[in-house]
């Protein structure tokens, strides 16, 4: 689609994880002349090594909190457009304790909006399918713009939190900005909490990989730069007060894609242990993302999706020293919330 805006400077909250480094690794390939300001409090899921090497002409990493509002203030003042990832993105540790996840993603993104309506910033907030709770694994419909929220955890309920005092910004105050909603990614520089860079880090170990309860649970699975490139269709051609859904028609079961890990990799398909499932666990998420593509002509181009894994997991295997000082230390963690 040809750009109805054009940003030169945008802040890129959480451009440190694995979302947001993706996006800036990717602006940096396909867009020429933006300079972006990656804002990253680097917790344990923020590696400035998921952004070294890029141009310091195009990339500045301000390490900062974005509940931290003069910080903000000063960042949003000299940018034309935010683009929000930073949040507390993990169910598991959602369960184990909810505090973080209530202040960065909720607290945060207040501050963020705020300082965007004082400087009258455009404003792009990623968000997630989780929003609008689950699906039966037989019922045919999938999650659209309009289907009504309902989360389940407390991730996905301070996502939807957030969510709605983006939508409350727009109509009140007339805030510039955008909402997408988007599936379960995979690809390069994903924390090994997240379930594939587990189960590929578990087997690059020598341990077994871990399936919770049944493995019916279904994800619609989107390569990560397929959500980048629909991040910036919706930033620079979305209609503003607007929600788009993406997606990549990529639903499948726990045990599909795990099967499908030990396949690449060579191992017996039953080589794995089954453990308690998590408490409220999600039935099934899926997107039809009919809106995006209709309205912007978004179009994911990773339409393969084990093609997608077999690319993914090599990456890992040639990239221990960026996973292994956090394998020790989520395994850990699982092991006091097991
Ligand atoms: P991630 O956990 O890999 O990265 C989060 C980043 O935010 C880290 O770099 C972290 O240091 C930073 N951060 C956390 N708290 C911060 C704070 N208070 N101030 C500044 N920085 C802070 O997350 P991700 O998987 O890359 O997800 C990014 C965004 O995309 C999130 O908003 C998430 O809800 C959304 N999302 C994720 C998925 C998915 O499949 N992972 C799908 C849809 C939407
Ligand atoms: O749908 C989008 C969401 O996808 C994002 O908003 C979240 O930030 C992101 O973490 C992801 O949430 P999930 O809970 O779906 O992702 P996770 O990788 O934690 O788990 C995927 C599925 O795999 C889920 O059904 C739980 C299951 N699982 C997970 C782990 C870590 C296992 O069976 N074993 C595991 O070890």
């Amino acid at each position: 689609m040809t750009s109805a805006f054009s940003p030169r400077r945008i802040l890129v909250t959480g451009g440190c994880g694995f979302i947001g480094s993706n996006f800036v690794r990717w602006v940096v390939r396909e867009q020429p002349g933006v300079h972006m300001t990656v804002l990253d409090k680097l917790t344990y899921a923020g590696n400035p090594e998921n952004i070294a090497g890029l141009p310091a002409d195009r990339v500045e990493l301000v390490v900062g909190d974005i509940c931290d509002a003069a910080l903000v203030n000063r960042l949003v003042e000299r940018a034309d457009a935010v683009v929000h990832f930073a949040a507390e993105s993990h169910n598991d540790n959602s369960i184990a304790d909810p505090e973080p996840f209530v202040r960065t993603n909720v607290n945060g993104t207040y501050a963020l909006i705020e300082a965007c309506r004082k400087y009258d910033v455009r404003y792009h907030h990623v968000s997630t399918d989780e929003v609008y709770g689950d699906l039966a694994l037989d019922d045919p419909a999938r999650f659209t713009e309009e289907t009504p929220y309902r989360p389940s955890s407390p991730y996905s309920s301070t996502k939807a939190a957030s969510d709605m005092l983006v939508r409350a910004w727009v109509r009140t105050y007339g805030l510039r900005a955008t909402i997408s909603n988007c599936s379960n990614n995979y690809g390069p520089y994903q924390h090994v909490e997240k379930f594939i860079p587990r189960q590929i880090t578990n087997i690059l170990c020598g341990m077994r990989p871990v399936l919770y309860g049944d493995g019916r649970n279904v994800r619609d699975w989107i390569h990560v730069d397929d959500h980048s490139s629909a991040l910036w269709e919706v930033l620079t051609c979305g209609r503003i007060g607007e929600t788009y859904l993406v997606g990549a028609d990529g639903e499948r079961s726990n045990i599909e894609v795990l099967r499908a890990i030990l396949h690449v990799m060579g191992r017996p398909e039953d080589e794995f242990d089954r453990v308690r499932d998590r408490p409220g666990h999600d039935r099934r998420y899926a997107i039809d993302p009919t809106k995006i593509r209709r309205e912007l002509g978004w179009w994911p181009v990773h339409t393969d999706f084990e093609a997608g894994l077999a690319e993914t997991i090599p990456w890992y295997r040639d990239n221990e020293p960026w996973w292994r000082p956090a394998k020790e230390e989520t395994e850990a963690k699982y092991a006091t919330q097991a």
